[in-house]
């Protein structure tokens, strides 16, 4: 089965009543089937905090998620995907929206345009799943402006042949463009061109759910497809995810912090468009241990199995090889006084490994020295990324024992 066939993505259930709903309408072009699947069926949309429906997804390695958080849904799409971006709207404006899903983020990011620009908004919508889509056409919209996402969906679901009515009547701005494209993510991004979004929204599912939309080379076409001064919002925390915006040219910062204990993540590929650092000891375990190696998937084309295999293959060389281990989170206690000695001898059997002597070695202070000038407030020459690099070329120095530098008051 191929990788679109397998992304059944939202349950089971309510995934094949959709399906059927469609073909109902295909055959007796009634507008019946799709109409009725929202009050027939409702225990499959989950009503969140703020009163926007959800769905839940498929069982996918032994989990279940929603497509949104509890706390709510379009709630969350204002917060985390809009609010963060600085968009210029004297200008006109280019979104990428990966994982479009019932198109919530889109129709927020349309909302927030209508109330501010007069200019032109062209949003590239990708989302692999029809039913998916189909479904944001049964969900009561949340806002004014989700009626015209549901036009520009009901359209694209008839181009290719799935729904066969005309039955969404809010017309399409004509200062909006939605192009709306219906594949995996991963094959649509590499023919979209160069330098051209102001933002991206990047919403899958948690990493191991959907690795293969938070690999490193999934990063470096994001990287290609945005302007100089675009952003990218996501929702999760990760530190593979930061690391791989790192490694693919991005500056990182800490996202707005809705419905999750830990904030989402800004990306940028000028450091001047973000404003708050990572946490000190994020940018350390990141930089230094097997927690920061990012999801791989060379051509763009690997299973979720093969990315999280592979990564769970690479930690393991990793650990004490190239990187110190993340086991009892070894790289926080570099240069800090230990007095729990049990601990204090675990983490120093991690560092001996990597060539650094001790806690308070030579070695260990200089790799997190970088750390003495942290400051949250996000700096041109010093913020996440310049550390976060730094650090690692500092680990690479001692445990080859090159270069090292001699203090020169001899401490
Ligand atoms: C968390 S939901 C996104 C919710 C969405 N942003 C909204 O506003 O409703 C994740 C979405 O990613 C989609 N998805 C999963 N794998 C994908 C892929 N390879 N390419 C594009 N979309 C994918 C799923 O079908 C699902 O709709």
């Amino acid at each position: 089965m191929s990788y679109v066939e397998e992304s059944t993505v939202i349950d089971e259930t309510i995934y094949d009543l959709i399906n059927q709903a469609f073909e109902n309408e295909r055959k007796y072009k009634d507008a019946k089937y799709r109409n009725s699947i929202f009050t027939d069926f409702n225990e499959y949309f989950v009503k969140t905090d703020d009163g926007s429906y959800s769905i839940k997804s498929k069982e996918i390695n032994h989990k279940v998620e929603t497509l949104h958080t509890s706390t709510g849904a379009i709630s969350e799409s204002f917060e985390k995907f809009i609010k963060p971006l600085k968009l210029d709207y004297d200008e006109d404006i280019a979104i990428l929206d990966i994982c479009a899903g019932l198109g919530y983020n889109s129709s927020a990011a349309i909302d927030d345009f209508l109330k501010s620009s007069d200019r032109n908004l062209h949003i590239d919508m990708l989302e692999i799943s029809k039913p998916t889509l189909a479904a944001g056409l049964m969900v009561p919209s949340p806002i004014e402006s989700h009626d015209i996402t549901k036009k520009a969906i009901e359209q694209a679901l008839i181009d290719c042949g799935y729904a066969s009515l005309e039955l969404e009547e809010t017309p399409i701005p004509e200062n909006i463009d939605l192009k709306i494209h219906i594949d995996d993510a991963r094959k649509v991004i590499q023919k979209l061109p160069d330098n051209t979004y102001d933002a991206i929204f990047l919403d899958p599912f948690s990493q191991n759910m959907s690795p293969e939309l938070v690999s490193l080379e999934f990063f470096r076409q994001f990287r290609r497809v945005i302007k100089d001064n675009g952003i990218v919002a996501t929702y999760t925390s990760s530190a593979p995810v930061r690391m791989a915006f790192i490694e693919a040219d991005f500056y990182v910062s800490m996202g707005p912090i809705f419905g999750r204990f830990q904030g989402g993540t800004l990306a940028s590929p000028n450091p001047e468009n973000l404003t708050k650092s990572l946490p000190k000891n994020d940018e350390i375990k990141m930089a230094l241990s097997d927690v920061g190696i990012p999801f791989r998937d060379p051509n763009l084309d690997l299973s979720s199995k093969e990315i999280l295999d592979n990564r769970t293959e690479e930690r393991h060389i990793a650990r004490h090889n190239t990187k110190i281990s993340s086991a009892v989170k070894t790289p926080i206690f570099l240069g800090q006084e230990m007095d729990d000695e049990p601990l204090k001898r675990r983490v120093e059997r991690n560092l001996a490994k990597m060539n650094i002597p001790g806690v308070l070695s030579d070695e260990a202070l200089y790799i997190v020295e970088v750390e003495n000038d942290y400051m949250e407030e996000y700096f041109e020459d010093n913020n996440t990324r310049t550390r976060v690099l730094e650090m690692m070329k500092r680990l690479d120095e001692i445990k080859d024992k090159r270069n090292m530098p001699i203090k020169e008051n001899g401490e």
